[in-house]
């Protein structure tokens, strides 16, 4: 019986419950346009002439079903205070960094400096807070933010998990998308990378997702990819779990491991981070081909590994980029984990590098559009 709970180790009883995909061509797979367990996990094996097969194909399917585009979210990130305690993140409550406040002035400036240069929209991204006076200043925001761009610009909220109320109330000041990472769809494993205190439960952010849906949200989530005791198998069921909840925007990426978590203990039992890296392509090109229409966004810890790491993400089936339009001088404290690229520029520096690396990679950048979800009616 295998006990490995290493993607980089395959266990034997995946190879032989697989032993029938196995028998396929991986051609076959590729081309079967109906993608189980077994063929998921032969493509999240898949390594050489197979890996740019699969690479090549979801890049095929995503300019059928997209086109050759990319739309832009300005991500603003802020407060870094966070009331939660994530065994991996590196703004959990008790690390000890420097505690930033954006004035609803920076962050109004950001979201005018987003529509000024034709975003389309901006994501505000916060440590999960629960509380009514932040509650009402998010209201506030983003009732200002729709003000100051005429109804303009899409707003995506990311501020973790809050009652169906808060939800509403948000939605109904304008805000339209909600992202919320399941960070793993494996109850067990979302146990062993959170705190037992009641205040991390896997089932609450499940009903958070579905509530936000019901709201009438574009709803995100998301995975990491290569943590500790996270299986092949695990990931497999990843995809599925987002088939399942029929998810609108998924954004994932390589987890990335901060010296100053707990986590970073089980940094020797991981995969390297080329793997973690590869990885996370083969997650995309994966979700791509088995949910054509939705938004896949090219998370930046893929850019903490490769400094092409986003424009990869989009040749791999990723349509959506996060340029971090926080101000410079916040950037360095909003670090969840090493590397994270980008923290000493200004939000102009950003937009021109990446506009000048994705013209490279041959897609266009659809300036002053929303980039809806097709999958979202
Ligand atoms: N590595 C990669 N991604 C991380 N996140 C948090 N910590 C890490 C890490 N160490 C991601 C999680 C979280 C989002 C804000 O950032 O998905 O939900
Ligand atoms: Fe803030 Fe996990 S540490 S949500």
């Amino acid at each position: 019986m295998c006990t490995s709970s290493e993607i980089r180790k395959p266990c034997r009883v995946l190879k032989v419950l697989s032993n029938f995909t196995d028998m396929k061509n991986f051609d076959d797979i590729l081309h079967s346009g109906n993608y189980d367990k077994n063929s998921i996990l032969r493509m999240l094996n898949a390594e050489g002439g197979d890996f740019q097969k699969l690479i090549s194909k979801a890049s095929d399917v995503r300019e059928k079903y997209i086109g050759k585009k990319v739309w832009f979210r300005g991500l603003v990130e802020f407060p870094n205070i966070c009331n939660k305690d994530c065994f991996y993140c590196g703004i959990r409550r008790s690390i000890s960094v420097n505690r930033y406040k954006l004035t609803d002035e920076e962050i109004l400036s950001a979201a005018r400096f987003a529509y000024e240069s034709h975003y389309g929209s901006i994501v505000l991204q916060a440590g999960e807070i629960q509380t009514p006076a932040f509650t009402e200043r998010i209201t506030g925001l983003v009732r200002s933010i729709k003000k100051l761009s005429d109804n303009k610009l899409g707003i995506t909220l990311s501020l973790g998990e809050q009652s169906g109320e808060t939800y509403k109330e948000w939605f109904d000041a304008g805000a339209h998308r909600y992202l919320l990472p399941i960070e793993t769809s494996n109850p067990a494993l979302y146990k062993k990378l959170h705190p037992d205190d009641g205040k991390h439960s896997f089932t609450t952010r499940l009903d958070c997702l579905r509530s936000l849906k019901q709201t009438g949200y574009q709803t995100g989530t998301g995975v990491m990819i290569g943590l500790p005791f996270q299986t092949t198998e695990d990931l497999a069921d990843d995809i599925l779990f987002f088939l399942k909840e029929d998810i609108h925007m998924v954004g994932m990426g390589p987890y990335i491991e901060h010296r100053h978590t707990p986590l970073y203990n089980y940094r020797q039992e991981i995969p390297t981070l080329r793997e973690r890296f590869l990885l996370a392509l083969k997650m995309i090109a994966i979700l791509r081909l088995t949910m054509k229409d939705i938004n896949i966004a090219a998370a930046t810890s893929l850019q903490a590994i490769d400094p092409m790491g986003r424009e990869k993400g989009v040749m791999a089936g990723a349509n959506i980029i996060m340029p971090n339009i926080t101000p410079g001088k916040f950037r360095n404290d909003y670090s969840l984990y090493e590397n994270k690229p980008c923290v000493d520029e200004e939000p102009e520096e950003c937009l021109g590098c990446l506009d000048a690396k994705l013209s490279i990679t041959g897609h266009e950048i659809m300036y002053g559009e929303w980039g809806n979800s097709k999958r979202f009616r």
